[in-house]
């Protein structure tokens, strides 16, 4: 499966980059300018070639959006409508992955809050804008710190808290997302309970701060999932 990264050349898109070309899935590395995407991929490849022999690719964001099977969008939250803006007539039929979240930063507020936006969360507004696309967005990898993507090989030892209201996207999603080590997804239920998911990253990032980590995550216990 090819995947694209829309916005991959940030921390958080080219930590999931790097840990699914590790794990062996055709990736491309979006940017607004495929200048910018090919440099920061030719770093990146010679980050894991210890890992691994497969390569990423850098492109514009559009070519990304076309070329690849599935999405996953990492953007800061102001830049969420304009990227997709861009991409909207490649994205027909396809599944996005959708990392944004909407923290109070977007209008000059405090990392550790949430932004309420509307509808309820970032994961619907990309929905919403791409509603006649026959688009499946699923919300994940909102609560995994790019912190911990990056500390490559290392297991992390995090739950990925999912949401979408395709069945079927949510299974491609955590079959994916599970092939990083030891991260476990929990399917939360439709997309509109994404707004839960997303609050959980302002929590997560303030505690980071008051306890001076980067490697803060979320695991849920006490429920059997099998
Ligand atoms: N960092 C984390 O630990 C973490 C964890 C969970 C979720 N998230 C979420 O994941 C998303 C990405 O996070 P990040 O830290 O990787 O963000 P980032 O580094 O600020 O931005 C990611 C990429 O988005 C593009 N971009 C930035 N500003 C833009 C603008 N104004 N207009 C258009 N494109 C712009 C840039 O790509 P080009 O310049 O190459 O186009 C940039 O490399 C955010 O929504 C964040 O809340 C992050």
């Amino acid at each position: 499966m090819l995947i694209g990264i829309i916005g991959g050349t940030g921390s958080q898109g080219l930590g999931i980059a790097k840990r699914l070309a590790i794990a062996d899935f055709d990736v491309i590395v979006g940017s607004r300018k495929e200048e910018k995407a090919v440099r920061v991929v030719e770093e990146a490849n010679s980050d894991i070639s210890e890992y691994t022999s497969n390569k990423m690719v850098g492109k514009a964001n559009e070519d990304a959006a076309r070329d690849a099977d599935l999405l996953i969008l990492t953007v800061p939250l102001e830049a969420q409508i304009a990227t997709l803006k861009t991409i909207k007539e490649f994205v027909k039929g396809k599944i996005i992955l959708d990392a944004t979240v909407p923290l109070e930063t977007a209008i000059g507020g405090n990392v550790s809050n949430l932004l309420h936006v509307n509808p309820g969360s970032a994961a619907e507004r990309t929905a919403k804008f791409l509603a006649n696309e026959d688009v499946k967005v699923v919300s994940a990898f909102c609560n995994i710190s790019n912190f911990h993507l990056a500390n490559i090989p290392e297991p992390i030892d995090c739950d990925c808290l999912i949401c979408g209201d395709d069945a079927e996207s949510k299974e491609i999603a955590s079959e994916i997302i599970e092939k990083i080590p030891d991260l476990r997804v929990v399917d939360i239920g439709k997309l509109e309970k994404a707004h839960l998911i997303e609050s959980i990253t302002p929590l997560l990032i303030g505690l980071n701060i008051k306890y001076k980590s980067h490697y803060g995550g979320f695991r849920l216990t006490g429920i059997d999932f099998e």
